[in-house]
């Protein structure tokens, strides 16, 4: 699972993004998105009960934890795809709770999806056409004047094609998305991304499934984001790429925020530790749960 990936350069972190002691839900000098007591149940099951949680403006984020931990289920409450039992949550200084998906990505805030969704039946170019925001053409009155729609059509293909070369899909925008292997959906779910210029990019297991020639590629493209302004936010197994590109690490297990911190140093809390073998044992047995142990290796070989 290890990809064993280091970045063509070797990236800058950035530092010194929390107030006070590093822990969970500590403080952030500058947080862009703060949450409190986010809860989410289904049926008799908490996946999500998360007293505080900060996210640091200008940096990468890993939110790593155990298979079950809630990760998934976080992003979709914070993006407006899921609706919480109670809490409350602000992206740059405005609420966001009741606020629906797209309307969430409207502001600023992009997500992409553990599963990748882009569409199939659509072609590359077309399923980046979809990520742009505010589209004149979408707004029945200014449909009657074409001549407005146009010259934005023009420029969100621009933009399109801009982003799909520096994602390397240019030669493919004519190709329908389902003939994309799955490193490439991956890939033009992020370009998507950017089509709306977001300011926090959510980004769930980007890496998961990519074939290795891509995954260089893929954290490039992360580390991209942070080096032209933008917030990242990731979940991933992978404790070398969490390790390599991220600034501030968020460990979540059984829906709660059990550890925080810069990443060599979080990934030495035994809470960290706790945390998947915690879910390893709780694994039903005969299901061999190999990321886990993966990552408990990893956590291990950091420690010496
Ligand atoms: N729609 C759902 N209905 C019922 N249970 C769910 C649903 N979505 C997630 N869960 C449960 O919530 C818990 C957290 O899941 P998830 O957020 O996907 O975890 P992670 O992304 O950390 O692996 C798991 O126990 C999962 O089975
Ligand atoms: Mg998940």
């Amino acid at each position: 699972m290890s990809s064993n990936v280091t970045p063509t350069s070797t990236p800058v972190k950035t530092t010194g993004l929390h107030v006070g002691d590093a822990g969970p839900g500590c403080r952030k000098v500058d947080p862009i998105l703060i949450a409190d007591n986010v809860r989410r149940t289904f049926g008799g099951l908490t996946a999500v009960d998360v007293e505080h949680v900060e996210v640091p403006r200008g940096a990468i984020t890993a939110l790593i934890g155990p298979n079950g931990a809630g990760k998934t289920t976080l992003f979709n409450l914070l993006t407006g795809f899921d609706k919480p039992d109670s809490g409350k949550w602000e992206f740059d200084g405005r609420s966001l709770a009741h606020v629906p998906a797209y309307r969430v990505a409207r502001m600023g805030l992009i997500r992409t999806f553990q599963l990748t969704k882009s569409l199939a039946l659509l072609t590359v170019l077309d399923n980046m056409k979809l990520g742009a925001k505010g589209q004149i053409g979408e707004n029945l009155f200014r449909s009657f004047l074409p001549f407005l729609w146009r010259k934005q059509d023009d420029e969100i293909e621009a933009k399109a094609l801009e982003i799909l070369a520096r994602f390397k899909l240019d030669t493919k925008k004519d190709d329908y998305a389902a003939s994309l292997s799955g490193g490439q959906r991956k890939l033009l779910e992020m370009a998507r991304a950017l089509m709306s210029d977001p300011t926090l990019v959510m980004l769930d297991e980007p890496m998961a499934g990519v074939n290795p020639a891509l995954t260089q590629s893929l954290l490039d493209h992360v580390l991209d984001l942070k080096s032209k302004g933008m917030t990242v936010l990731f979940v991933e197994h992978d404790m070398h790429m969490v390790r390599h590109i991220a600034d501030w690490v968020i460990v979540m297990a059984e829906g709660k925020i059990v550890a925080e911190g810069d990443p060599h140093l979080v990934m030495q809390d035994p809470a960290v530790i706790d945390a998947y073998l915690g879910a390893h044992h709780d694994a039903d047995i005969g299901t061999t749960d190999t990321e886990h142990v993966e990552v408990l290796k990893e956590l291990i070989d950091d420690e010496q």
